[in-house]
Order: structure tokens, then sequence, then C-alpha cells
């Protein structure tokens, strides 16, 4: 069965960031339940993951490197696709990083870097498969959200500018595309059980207000961390769950647009639907741990008061 439901000869399916986390699990379910030809892919570093995790190459599977901020090895991967199989019939773009930092602890650079990973890149990859698509008439495209897509949270501006980004420009080409019968989709997992807290990164002025105390944003990190690690190890969603949804809008014949992919997603969809703008950031900013103490210096640390 080819993407999208169709009949006809076997389809090939690019994934980004496929070595390690829900990249690894989408190919996993991939091989299970279909039987697509795959292109996994993962930067030239974590490339030897795949035998680690008992993946290499046959028949069925192809392992390219492809840092997703490398224009070389973006082209090369999709030319060698076209010469080989006739294209790209399914593009999941999932790879992606995380930054920690309130937006005056992030420089330009920070905020480059987080944004060309987690949207630059994915457009950039969507611009070499569409010709290809276009032509068939026919393709898919996957690009991984996140909750982070539809609400933002302290501490995680640049993660969530990014998938905003990617959530606008997904949009407009849902509407670019459909005439040549190229479905696009936004899977929006929430948070998913992993070691995901441990890989964010920290910019230098995140990383130092997190280990001063005497820094006024000192308690944001402080409360905001311990915060996402305890979403992170408690949710009932796992990555498996999540490559499940993102295995199945591909086989759909109609996907939605967008597709909350776990309990939080559609809960957070919902409560900012529902609730009035205004009501629904106070509901939040009181939600947030500690937010009451947020900008004050801790009782231990503030100066005597004046004699
Ligand atoms: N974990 C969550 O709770 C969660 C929630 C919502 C959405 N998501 C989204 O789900 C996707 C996968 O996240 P995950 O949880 O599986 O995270 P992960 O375990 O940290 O995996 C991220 C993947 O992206 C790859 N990557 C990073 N920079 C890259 C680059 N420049 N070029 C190519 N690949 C690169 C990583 O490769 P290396 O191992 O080589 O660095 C890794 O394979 C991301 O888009 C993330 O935003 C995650």
């Amino acid at each position: 069965m080819g993407v999208g439901g169709t009949s006809g000869g076997r389809d090939t399916v690019l994934v980004t960031g496929a070595s390690v986390g829900l990249g690894l699990a989408i190919a996993r379910e991939l091989l299970r339940r279909t039987d697509h030809r795959l292109v996994l892919t993962a930067r030239a570093s974590s490339l030897d993951r795949f035998a680690a995790e008992g993946i290499t190459e046959g028949e069925r599977i192809l392992l390219r490197p492809l840092d997703v901020m490398d224009a070389d090895q973006r082209v090369a991967v999709v030319e060698e696709v076209e010469a080989r199989f006739g294209g790209v019939d399914a593009l999941v773009n999932n790879a992606g990083i995380s930054y920690r930092s309130v937006l005056e602890h992030a420089e330009a650079s920070e905020v480059l870097d987080q944004m060309g990973i987690n949207f630059l890149g994915p457009m950039e990859l969507c611009r070499l498969v569409l010709p290809a698509m276009r032509e068939k008439r026919r393709g898919r495209i996957v690009n991984v959200s996140s909750v982070s897509g539809m609400m933002a949270m302290p501490t995680m501006g640049l993660y969530t500018a990014s998938k905003f980004a990617l959530e606008g420009a997904t949009e407009s080409l849902w509407y670019e595309v459909r005439p040549f019968g190229v479905s696009v989709s936004l899977v929006q997992p929430g948070f998913i059980r992993s070691d995901g807290f441990t890989k964010v990164r920290l910019t230098p002025m995140s990383q130092h207000a997190t280990d001063d105390r005497m820094d006024a944003y000192h308690p944001h990190y402080g409360f905001m961390a311990p915060f996402i690690e305890k979403l992170m190890t408690t949710t009932p969603t796992t990555s498996e769950k999540v490559a499940r949804t993102v295995v199945k809008v591909l086989g759909q014949r109609h996907p939605k647009l967008r597709v909350p992919a776990s309990w939080d997603a559609k809960f957070f969809y919902y409560l900012r639907r529902l609730l009035p703008r205004r009501l629904y950031h106070e509901v939040l900013y009181r939600m947030l741990p500690g937010v009451s103490t947020w900008g004050r210096m801790p009782r231990s640390l503030r100066p005597p008061p004046p004699e």
C-alpha cells in the first residue's frame, strides 16, 4: 500500500533525525507496519547508532548522513533518492532541538541555531522534495511540531518561536500544494516520556542564571526545569505512541492539517480554543510553578533592611 492509502508500487519515505527518540520510533513503526522503502537519515556523527539499534542498510533501507543545516547534504540525499527511486514520496521532518532560555538570555546566534534546525532545515527539505511530488501529483509531508506550536511557556520562547514558525509556514504550504495532490500535516506531540529534558541546550547566559541565585531570572529556571522534567518523566505518552500517529497520518487518504498526538496536546488545544484569550493567559500564569516568587530574590540572599 502506498502513502495516502493508494495502491501501486512501493513508496519512499525520508525521515530526519531517525537514529534516536521519536525519529527512531517512527523508523521502527514504518518498518513494522508498512512495506515502504525508508531513507533514514541522521547527522554523520550519529549514523552508527543505527547498527547499535539493529537497523542496517538493505533492500528497503538506505542510511544517509543528513544534518538538516547542511545544504550540500540536503541536496545530495534528495538527488540520490530521485535518481534511484524517482523521488521522495513522503517526508517526515522530525529532527529538532530545544533551547531553554528566557528571551533576555538568548543572543542572535542561539536564536538562529534554534530557528535553523527546527524551521529553516525542514522548509528547505520541503522545497527540495516538492518539485517531484508536484510532478507526480502526489506526496506527503509530515512536520513534527509540538504543543509548543500552539502555546508558549516561560524559558521556552526560542523553541516555541521555532514551532510557531513551522506551524505558520506549514499552514501556508497546505493551501499551496493541495491543488497538486500533496498533503501536508503537523503532528503535535505534547510532552513525550523521554530523557529530552537532559538534552535541552542552555545559552551561556541561561546557564549562568540557572547557577547564580542572585540572577533576577534564577527562579524562572529553578521552577521551570524540574516542572518540565516531571512532566516528561510521568507522562503516559511514549515515542512509540506518537510514532503510531505519524505512520497513521502517512497512510490516511485525507489527513488533517493539525493532529494533536497526546492527551496534553488535546487538552491545551481545547483550553486555548474555549477560554477567552485573556483568561487563558491568566489561568496559565497562575498554574506555573512558584510563579508568585518569580522575580524576587530568595529571602536568604536579600540584603538586610537599612538601619
Ligand atoms: N521529547 C518531547 O517531549 C517532544 C515533545 C513535542 C515535540 N517533540 C519534537 O519531536 C521531534 C523529535 O524529538 P525527540 O524527543 O525525539 O528528541 P531527541 O531524542 O533529542 O532527538 C532529536 C533528533 O534530532 C536530531 N537532530 C538535532 N539536530 C540536528 C541537525 N542539525 N540535523 C539533523 N538532525 C538533528 C538529533 O540527532 P543527534 O542525536 O545527532 O543530535 C536526534 O536524532 C523534535 O522535532 C521535537 O521538537 C518532542
